[in-house]
């Protein structure tokens, strides 16, 4: 395993990538309603990296991925395709964003709640939420990824919700994915000592039935095996010798 400890020079530009892509999510949110598109928030989202943050959107023909943005509704785990679908009232909708900015990609993913959205449905987005928080309070120097995992599984399984085990978080920097790969379950003390310097992305995928997903077929798109609702959250993480740095939190969130 090789795993780039950044230098502070590097770290300085994924802050930048990484505040980057955070704005992105915070310039979207208000055009997140029925009746819209998903390919309509990609266009958004593009010419916003394009021009005004000068930056590239990563998705872009990464390993032939059509679009610049992910979006996945409901069902959809990740790596969902922008389309010509609209928005309908009760969609629930994550919008996953990465950029790379001077050599160095920043990655970030939300929910989003479209009009009316079913109480159990809030919930699920709500609690997956607090698992992203739960597992990146685990991280410092000399933790372990096990320790991440363990905190995300606990939260999803104690409120009867399932881990998504085939799609992980990973470390991050001048590639869109460097190891290490960053399991959302595990135990605590297993696994890779984190070390000041690293960044990662922590980005749980919780369903609201059980854990097991499928290809929609179209090469990209992830869907829970029994349709049950999923949810995402995703930052990019910097560890240090007493804690963390969040890359990508939105200004909402500071
Ligand atoms: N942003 C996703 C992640 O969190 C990866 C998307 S790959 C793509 O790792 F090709 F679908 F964009
Ligand atoms: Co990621
Ligand atoms: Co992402």
């Amino acid at each position: 395993m090789s795993i780039i400890i950044k230098t502070p020079a590097e770290i300085e530009k994924m802050r930048v990538s990484g505040r980057l892509a955070a704005d992105v999510l915070d310039m979207i949110a208000p055009y997140v309603v029925a009746g819209v598109t998903t390919n309509y928030l990609n266009d958004l989202c593009h010419n916003y990296i394009v021009d005004v943050q000068d930056a590239i959107p990563s998705p872009l023909n990464y390993r032939g991925f059509p679009k610049s943005i992910c979006t996945s509704i409901n069902h959809q785990v990740c790596h969902g395709i922008p389309s010509e679908k609209k928005l309908k009232s009760g969609d629930i909708i994550n919008i996953d964003i990465t950029v790379l900015k001077d050599g160095y990609h920043g990655d970030t993913s939300m929910m989003f709640c479209v009009g009316d959205v079913a109480p159990h449905a809030q919930r699920l987005c709500k609690i997956t939420q607090e698992a992203l928080f739960l597992g990146i309070e685990q991280i410092k120097a000399g933790a372990t990824l096990g320790d991440i995992g363990e905190a995300i599984q606990l939260h999803a399984e104690g409120n009867r919700y399932s881990v998504v085990r085939n799609f992980c978080g990973h470390g991050i920097g001048k590639d869109f994915h460097e190891e290490p790969q960053v399991l959302h379950y595990g135990n605590a003390g297993e696994g890779l000592v984190l070390e000041a310097g690293m960044i990662i992305t922590v980005e749980p995928m919780i369903n609201l039935g059980k854990y097991a997903t499928k290809s929609l077929g179209d090469g990209w798109t992830e869907v829970t095996k029994d349709h049950s609702l999923s949810a995402q959250y995703e930052h990019t993480v910097l560890v240090t010798e007493t804690g963390y740095e969040i890359l990508t939190l939105r200004q909402s969130e500071r």
